[in-house]
């Protein structure tokens, strides 16, 4: 299996043995999942080495990545999808991807896992409601995954969605969001290089409540374009409506980038608070990953 780097990073940077090894044993498939037994919180954590993609800043702790989340099949309470995710199958799992593409395809979860070189990320994450977290995810570029169906002329979008099932997901038996979850790109912000289909972090099979088996990751927009739990992406001709545009289409809007000049309708965007930290810090212009992305925007008025 083929690790690849960050950009501008020696190999030894980044893949300490150890992180190797754990990988290893992750990407092994079944047998993996009984040496994973032991919680990662009572095993000590791999090593991670700061790389490129997240500044150079420090990973917040397993135990604050997987018990400060927002995942509202599964409660609004930050609290409450570490508590209930667990009635979630990640195993067995197909992810479909349909519509405008010559070659529409359907993968069993753990073929996909094996089909993609992963690659460790240490990406910030930026939520709307004023936190953010810095995050070693791995993953793989969903620009690869794409350009398997072969997208047509008219796919201009692309629609994510995520399962629905209220037995296994038992905040969907509540009306609030218009379920499944559904969030959309613009199909050259689902290309970038820096989008991300993450299957794990900090090199294990990426937990429940932080949206097993697969989610997509787009670390210069707010967390909420993140989408967890994934069982379907639609090529489209027109921007797809998020679940929440139709919730509160006042405070939601397609682009969401992170924009620390423009404020929420109800509260500012300039200060972030990280997961740990009692001070706040500022926000940054499409977090941090303006000299990536804001060519994908020029003229446009963020
Ligand atoms: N995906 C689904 N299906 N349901 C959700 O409620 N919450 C979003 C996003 N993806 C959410 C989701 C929000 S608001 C954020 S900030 C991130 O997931 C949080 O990701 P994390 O819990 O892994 O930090």
């Amino acid at each position: 299996m083929l690790i690849k780097q960050a950009p501008d990073i020696q190999p030894s940077e980044i893949t300490a043995e150890a992180v190797y090894r754990e990988r290893r044993r992750f990407l092994g498939g079944a047998a993996a999942l009984a040496a994973l037994a032991v919680t990662p919180a009572q095993a000590a954590l791999p090593p991670y080495k700061k790389n490129a993609y997240g500044g150079g800043e420090t990973a917040n702790t397993w135990d604050e990545i997987t018990h400060y989340n927002n995942f509202y099949e599964f409660g609004t309470d930050k609290t409450d999808p570490a508590k209930y995710a667990h009635s979630l199958k990640p195993r067995p799992w197909t992810l479909a991807i349909e519509g405008a593409c010559r070659k529409p395809k359907s993968w069993d979860i753990d073929v996909l896992t094996r089909a993609f070189p992963l690659e460790e990320r240490i990406y910030r994450l930026r939520c709307v409601e004023g936190w953010s977290m810095v995050i070693p995810w791995l993953g793989f570029p969903l620009a690869g995954l794409l350009k398997q169906v072969e997208p047509t002329g008219n796919a201009k979008y692309v629609e994510f969605i995520t399962l629905h099932d209220p037995q296994q997901m038992p905040g969907q038996r509540q009306a609030i969001l218009d379920w499944p979850y559904r969030e959309g790109l613009r199909l050259d912000e689902a290309m970038h290089p820096l989008t991300l289909m993450a299957v794990g972090l900090y090199g294990r099979e990426l937990p429940n409540q932080n949206g097993a088996p697969l989610r997509l990751v787009v670390p210069w927009k707010y967390g909420f374009k993140s989408a967890k739990s994934i069982v379907k992406i639609r090529l489209v001709e027109q921007p797809p409506i998020s679940s929440w545009m139709k919730a509160v289409p006042r405070e939601y809007g397609f682009y969401s980038n992170v924009n620390p000049e423009v404020d929420h309708p109800r509260w500012s965007q300039a200060r972030e608070r990280r997961i740990g930290e009692f001070l706040k810090r500022p926000t940054l212009m499409f977090n941090g990953y303006g000299e990536q992305v804001a060519q994908l925007y020029s003229g446009m008025d963020l």
